[in-house]
């Protein structure tokens, strides 16, 4: 059986013989001793082995990124980073590695494209192991939110027959000799879920035809969408800031060890709480103006003016009741303002908008009214309708990037980093 380097460097095993199994990190070689740095799953650690020792000839052979099998006797050694070493006594190598393309020294390791054309082996540095396993926490506690909750999990289908969230972004697809799209969303499926089963969420990929090559748009993301049946736009901005704060706090209580690699102080996390401050669309209109933003009332915010806002806040926020125009069909406007709906974003600095969500159109003749003012065709849309013909509630939802949310938590330079093969309009490759 072989033991974790987490187990070893946490002084679980001082003075014991252990097998690792795992891949060379690093190898630095003096007149008397190898110096290997190996990795696993769960840490690194360095292993050395003696020029008198039978060993020798294998660990001069070995190259960097080769795997390897090897056992010893642990030490704690203050000089060895983690501060425990292995004493090699057997190494085996299990696949020898050719040289490998990323070294630490090469300039093409800096170059971030390239790192990309290399996806499949840059996914073995620190850096982006340290991401995945923060991901994959940040989807435990999305989870755990929603189950605490009694939220139901669905899952939606990706072949979708009409659109969503507006054609421009839909990418269309050849199905037998029917022509459909990606979906863009899970939301009006949900809609559908929300009639038996009331609380609903899925996680989920979501396909955007994105012409955008901005930090924060890919083309295929993830997607943490909730619908809840008899709520309103209130209700549904505190849910949306209890998940976040929920996936916050536990990232700063479970992730020290990752944050602390990636630089990010998890008091910062742990200092998102809900409520939320939360702002009209016309009050965000004015603040832009007084910055000196030539936006005119009815326009949707670019990256520029949503980074703006954020910087003012420092911390997420709610812009809601958005003109009527620049939101979807399926928007539900407020009585006393028809051209309001009742839509929030949820924003935060760097990044602008990680959520939207709001409460949906329950009537069937403002449904079918809005329908026909987007332009849309109504047959295409039958089912969607049949959810306002049979037993309609008032219902709200939201649909919040996962990317987007780990590049804000991370502070990542872009959301490529966020996702391990990441898609864009130029990539999609490996
Ligand atoms: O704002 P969007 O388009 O809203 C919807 O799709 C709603 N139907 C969701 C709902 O109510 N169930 O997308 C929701 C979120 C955005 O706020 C953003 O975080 C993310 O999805 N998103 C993208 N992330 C990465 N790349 C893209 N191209 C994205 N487009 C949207
Ligand atoms: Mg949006």
């Amino acid at each position: 059986m072989s033991t974790s380097i987490e187990d070893i460097i946490g002084g679980r095993c001082e003075r014991e013989l252990v097998n690792i199994k795992g891949w060379v990190y690093r190898k630095r070689q003096s007149k008397e001793t190898i110096f290997l740095v190996v990795r696993d799953a769960t840490g690194v650690i360095q292993c050395t082995v003696k020029r008198k020792s039978p060993m020798w000839d294998v660990a001069e052979r070995v190259t960097i990124e080769s795997s390897v099998s090897l056992s010893g006797t642990v030490r704690r050694d203050k000089r060895a980073p983690g501060g425990f070493e292995i004493s090699v006594e057997k190494l085996e190598i299990v696949g020898l590695a050719e040289t490998f393309p990323i070294t630490r020294d090469a300039p093409r390791a800096r170059d971030e494209e390239f790192l990309r054309d290399v996806r499949h082996l840059w996914l073995r540095s620190r850096k982006m192991t340290t991401i995945m396993k923060v991901r994959s926490d940040v989807l435990r506690f999305v989870h755990d939110f929603f189950r605490q909750r009694a939220f139901i999990e669905v899952s939606p289908p990706m072949f979708i027959s009409s659109a969503v969230e507006g054609g421009a972004t839909l990418f269309g697809l050849k199905y037998f000799d029917q022509n459909l799209y990606l979906t863009q969303s899970a939301q009006l499926h949900l809609e559908a879920l929300i009639q038996s089963l009331e609380k609903v969420y899925c996680v989920a990929p979501s396909f955007r035809a994105e012409k955008s090559r901005t930090i924060r748009h890919l083309t295929e993301y993830w997607h943490v969408e909730a619908e809840e049946a008899f709520t309103d736009i209130d209700g549904m901005m505190c849910l949306e800031e209890d998940l976040v704060s929920h996936v916050c706090q536990e990232v700063a209580k479970h992730c020290r060890k990752e944050l602390d690699y990636l630089k990010v102080k998890a008091e910062k996390l742990a200092k998102i709480r809900a409520p939320f401050v939360r702002i009209t669309y016309d009050d965000a209109i004015e603040r832009l103006h007084k910055k000196g933003f030539k936006i005119k009332w009815g326009e949707d915010f670019g990256f520029d003016e949503e980074k703006a806002l954020a910087e003012e806040f420092g911390k997420p926020f709610f812009v809601y009741a958005y003109p009527r125009k620049i939101k979807a069909f399926y928007c539900k406007a407020y009585r006393d303002k028809p051209e309001l709906v009742m839509s929030a974003d949820l924003l935060v600095p760097k990044i602008g908008e990680i959520t939207t969500g709001g409460s949906r159109v329950d009537d069937k003749e403002e449904l079918l009214k809005n329908i026909r003012e987007f332009g849309l065709r109504e047959e295409d849309y039958e089912w969607y309708i049949d959810l306002r013909r049979y037993g309609t509630v008032p219902h709200t939802g939201f649909g919040l990037g996962v990317e987007r949310l780990l590049a804000w938590m991370l502070d990542l330079e872009t959301i490529m980093d966020a996702i391990p093969f990441p898609r864009t309009i130029r990539r999609f490759y490996p």
